[in-house]
């Protein structure tokens, strides 16, 4: 346990830049349970309950927006009763933990088509969004059944139905049109279970983003996980397309 005591920023020394905007693909529940002889539920239960330890860590270190991608568009295509479990454990967070995310000061974001969801959840998703609109000590913005090409598909038609002219289409356009309208784009991206993909996970916002992959299955992503990601990221001379500082 790391001692609470001390400020996160002085325990982790070597983090010296904190980024804005933290994304996360959070994978690996699957195989963590595996590798404990349980089934794949047990491993979304733990994922889901990591995020009492992540979120207050990145709320400590500073970071303003943490989007976490909790249920691809192309998750659905996993067994019924694996959704069904997935769609639970949601519902199940919001129950729990909404009393004490809005007391945090959480404001909650969701990020997605609410479309296909079951209408009890959609109620609970949109409750938790319009109860924290304006907390501010961070935005915890949930990736649910989120897909970043659907995402560009829901902006294009929106921007159509609004009758701008195709010269009014600029590049802020689009980010204004996208689920994350308002948010700033994300400056690091962290994939845990140890691929190196973005399965279609902020494609548009990600375009200059930093990326950080870990073997760490999520559930076992935690406070030292993260500062070993946002060192990684201190170390990173973000260019843009310029020429490098030194
Ligand atoms: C990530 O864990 C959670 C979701 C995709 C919903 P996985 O369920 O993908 O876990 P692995 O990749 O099979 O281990
Ligand atoms: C990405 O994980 C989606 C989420 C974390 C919600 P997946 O496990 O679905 O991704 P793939 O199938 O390995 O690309
Ligand atoms: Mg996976």
């Amino acid at each position: 346990m790391p001692d609470q005591k001390i400020p996160i920023k002085e325990r982790y020394p070597s983090v010296t830049r904190i980024p804005n905007h933290v994304a996360i693909i959070m994978d690996g529940n699957g195989r963590w349970a595996r590798a404990r002889g349980l089934p794949r539920a047990a491993g979304h239960r733990a994922g889901t309950d990591n995020l009492r330890r992540v979120l207050p860590a990145a709320t400590d270190f500073g970071v303003s927006v943490l989007t976490i991608y909790a249920f691809s568009t192309e998750n659905w295509s996993r067994p019924l009763e694996e959704v069904r479990g997935l769609m639970t454990l949601l519902g199940e967070f919001i129950q729990r933990e909404l009393r004490s995310l809005h007391a945090n000061g959480v404001c909650i974001r969701h990020s997605g088509r609410l479309e296909g969801i079951n209408p009890r959840l959609q109620a609970q998703i949109q409750e938790a969004v319009a109860l924290t609109r304006d907390n501010k000590a961070i935005t915890l913005n949930v990736a649910f059944n989120y897909g970043g090409r659907a995402e560009i598909v829901d902006a294009v038609q929106r921007i159509m139905r609004d009758g701008a002219p195709p010269e009014a289409v600029t590049e802020e356009m689009i980010s204004r049109y996208l689920y994350t309208g308002d948010l700033p784009d994300p400056d690091l991206v962290v994939r845990t279970g140890g691929e190196y993909r973005l399965s279609n996970f902020l494609i548009w916002q990600a375009a200059y983003a930093e990326y950080y992959a870990t073997p760490a299955y999520w559930p076992d992503f935690d406070e030292a996980e993260l500062a070993k990601a946002l060192e990684t990221y201190s170390q990173r001379d973000r260019r843009f397309g310029k020429v490098p500082n030194n």
